[in-house]
C-alpha cells in the first residue's frame, strides 16, 4: 500500500540545445521537471507541451501523478508530438502564481510557446482518457458512421455510446458536438448524418443521444443556442444507469463519478424480497438523478467481500442502505429497516440538507483492553483515550487482513516495551475496519498518528520510516512541543477561569 516516488530517475542534459545561460531541463521518467527558471525555455523548445500542476502532499495529486507517468510511457509508443512537463506548485509557488494556477492537480496544454492561452484539460482521471483527449484534439474527435450496420458494430463494444445525429456532419451546430467529444475523453463518440439512423430511432431534430445496449437511454436536442457545457452536463448526468451494480467493470466509473454522494444498497440478489426492494430503490434513484449516484452491492457475490469489509457490512446485515460522501468518506446509515419509497426519499433529502448523522461503529470494548502493553482501542473508547490532555497517545490504525498492518504489530510491542516506564506515552492500536473514529481519515492503512498531550484536539500524522528509532524520535519532538503548548494553554485557561470568577463576583 505504500506508494513511493523515485524522483530524478533519469537526468537528461539537453546541452546541445541549451543556450549557454539556460539551465538544462531535468527529466523524470520522460516528464520535464519545470521550474520558474526553465518554464519559458521549455515552451520555446516544445510546440505542444502538456503540463501537470500538482502538490505532492495532496491525496488527490498522488493518483494523478502516477497516471501522468503512465501517459509519458504510453505516448512514447505513439506518433504524437506532445511533450510532457510537471510543476510541483508546492516548490514553485512563484511560477504557479505567475501562471494563475488555481487548482491542483490540473493539466494544461501549452501550444506554440504561448504562455498566456493554454488549453485547460478537463478533469480526466486515467492515463487512457488523457491520451484520448490528446488524440481527439488532433484529428476528428468522433467517428463518422454512414449506415446502421456500422453503428451496430460500434454499439456492441461499449456499454454507453454517445451518438450525434446531425443533418450536416461537417459544419454548423455539429461543431459543438466535436468539441464535447474532444473533452469527454472517457466515452466513445460517433456522429452520423444517415437518414436510416435518424428514422431507426424516430428522431427528427438534431440531437445527441446516449445509447445503452443500442437502445436510446436519453436524448438531448441541439439548437443553435446549445453550448458545449450543456451537452457535457447532460452526458455526465445520464451516462450511468439509474442503479449501477458494483463489479470489476463498473467500480472505476463509480469511484470516478462526478457525483460525490452515493446511495448504496447492500442486498443478496437471490433473496425473496429482492425484486420489490430493487424496484423501490430504482424509483427513488429517478428523483435524485444527477445529485446522488445509486449503487447496488450484491452481498451474495463472494467477490464483493473486500468492498463489504470496507463498508463494515456483513452478509447478515443485508438488506441495508447507506449513504456515502466520497469527499470525506463519511457514511450515513438509513435509520430504519423499512426500505419503502418514502423512507428512502426522506433519508436522501435529510442527508443532502446536512441533517443526517454520520454512522459511527464500534466493537465492544475488549476485556482488559488497557492491561496489555499495547492498548486495544475501539470506536467507543477511542476519543476518551486519544484526546487525553495528559497523555501522548501513539495510535496504529490497522486493517487486520493487510500484511503491511500485520508486520507492524511486533514493532508496536517493542514500542510499548520502550515506553513501559513512561507515564505520559500510551502505545495503542485500533482495527479501523471494524471501528469508526470521528476524525477525518483520508490515508490508507496502516496509518500512524500521534495525539499529543494538549487540551486542543491535535492530531499529528507520522510519515517517516516504520522503525523503532525514528518513531521514538518523532514522539520525543512532539512530546516537547506538547509540553510547551500545554503550558501556554494552562495560562489561557487560568485567565479564562479568573475572568469567569470575577464576572460571577460582579453578578453577586
Ligand atoms: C494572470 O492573470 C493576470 C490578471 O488577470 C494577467 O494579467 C496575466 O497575464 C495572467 N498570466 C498568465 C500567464 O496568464
Ligand atoms: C415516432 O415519434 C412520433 C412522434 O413523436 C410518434 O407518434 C410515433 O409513435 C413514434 N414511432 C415510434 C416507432 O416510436
Ligand atoms: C461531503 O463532504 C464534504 C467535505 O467534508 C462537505 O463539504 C459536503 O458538504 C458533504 N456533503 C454532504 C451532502 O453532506
Amino acid at each position: 500500500m505504500q506508494v513511493c516516488f523515485v524522483l530524478l530517475l533519469s537526468v537528461c542534459e539537453c546541452g546541445a540545445l541549451a543556450e549557454k545561460d539556460m539551465e538544462p531541463i531535468t527529466e523524470d521518467k520522460g516528464v520535464l521537471v519545470l521550474t520558474k527558471s526553465n518554464f519559458e525555455w521549455a515552451l520555446m523548445q516544445h510546440n505542444q507541451l502538456l503540463v501537470q500542476f500538482y502538490a505532492p502532499l495532496s491525496g488527490e495529486s498522488l493518483g494523478s501523478i502516477l497516471e501522468f507517468a503512465k501517459v509519458a510511457t504510453d505516448l512514447k509508443e505513439t506518433t504524437s508530438s506532445v511533450n510532457l512537463g510537471q510543476v510541483d506548485v508546492s516548490k514553485e509557488k512563484d511560477l504557479a502564481k505567475e501562471l494563475n494556477v488555481t487548482s491542483v492537480p490540473s493539466l494544461r496544454l501549452y501550444l506554440s510557446g504561448d504562455k498566456y492561452n493554454p488549453v485547460n484539460c478537463p478533469a480526466l482521471k486515467t492515463s487512457t482518457s488523457i491520451l484520448t483527449w490528446l488524440r481527439r484534439r488532433e484529428g476528428q474527435s468522433a467517428d463518422l458512421i454512414t449506415d446502421l450496420s456500422q453503428l451496430e458494430s460500434f454499439v456492441a463494444e461499449d456499454d454507453v455510446v454517445v451518438l450525434g445525429l446531425f443533418k450536416d456532419v461537417d459544419k454548423g451546430v455539429v461543431k459543438v458536438f466535436y468539441d464535447v467529444a474532444a473533452d469527454v475523453a472517457d466515452l466513445p463518440f460517433v456522429v452520423t448524418g444517415s437518414k436510416e439512423i435518424f428514422s431507426k430511432y424516430n428522431i427528427t431534430d438534431e440531437s445527441v443521444v446516449l445509447l445503452r445496449k443500442s437502445k436510446i437511454a436519453e436524448q438531448f436536442e441541439i439548437t443553435s443556442q446549445t453550448i458545449k457545457e450543456d451537452v457535457i452536463h447532460f452526458i455526465r448526468m445520464y451516462e450511468m444507469s439509474l442503479v449501477t451494480e458494483y463489479n470489476g467493470k463498473t467500480s472505476g466509473k463509480i469511484l470516478n463519478s462526478l457525483l460525490q454522494n452515493h446511495m448504496v444498497l447492500f442486498i443478496d440478489k437471490t433473496e425473496k424480497g429482492f425484486r420489490q426492494i430493487y424496484r423501490t430503490f430504482k424509483s427513488t434513484a429517478k428523483q435524485f438523478r444527477g445529485v446522488v449516484l445509486f449503487v447496488l452491492i450484491d452481498t451474495g457475490e463472494p467477490r464483493n467481500g473486500r468492498i463489504m469489509e470496507y463498508f463494515h457490512v456483513r452478509r447478515e446485515d443485508a438488506p441495508l442502505v447507506r449513504m456515502v460522501n466520497l469527499t470525506d468518506s463519511f457514511q450515513y446509515q438509513l435509520p430504519s429497516d423499512q426500505l419503502d419509497a418514502q423512507t428512502l426519499t426522506d433519508f436522501c433529502q435529510s442527508y443532502l440538507q446536512g441533517k443526517a448523522k454520520p454512522k459511527l461503529q464500534s466493537e465492544p470494548i475488549p476485556d482488559g483492553w488497557d492491561k496489555q502493553p499495547v492498548k486495544e482501542l475501539v470506536g467507543m473508547n477511542f476519543e476518551r483515550v486519544a484526546f487525553n490532555p495528559d497523555k501522548n497517545v501513539l495510535v496504529l490504525f490497522y486493517a487486520p487482513w493487510c500484511p503491511e498492518s500485520q508486520m507492524l504489530f511486533i514493532l508496536w510491542e517493542e514500542l510499548a516495551e520502550h515506553y513501559s516506564d513512561s507515564g505520559d506515552v500510551v502505545v495503542s492500536r485500533i482495527d479501523i475496519t471494524a471501528n469508526d473514529v470521528h476524525i477525518r481519515m483520508t490515508d490508507r492503512y496502516p496509518t500512524i498518528k500521534l495525539f499529543p498531550a494538549v487540551y486542543d484536539e491535535r492530531v499529528v500524522s507520522y510519515s517517516g520510516q516504520k522503525k523503532l528509532e525514528p518513531i521514538v524520535e518523532f514522539v520525543s519532538v512532539e512530546r516537547v512541543r506538547a509540553q510547551k503548548d500545554k503550558a501556554k494553554e494552562e495560562v489561557e485557561r487560568k485567565k479564562y477561569l479568573d475572568q469567569q470568577k470575577s464576572i460571577a463576583k460582579e453578578e453577586l
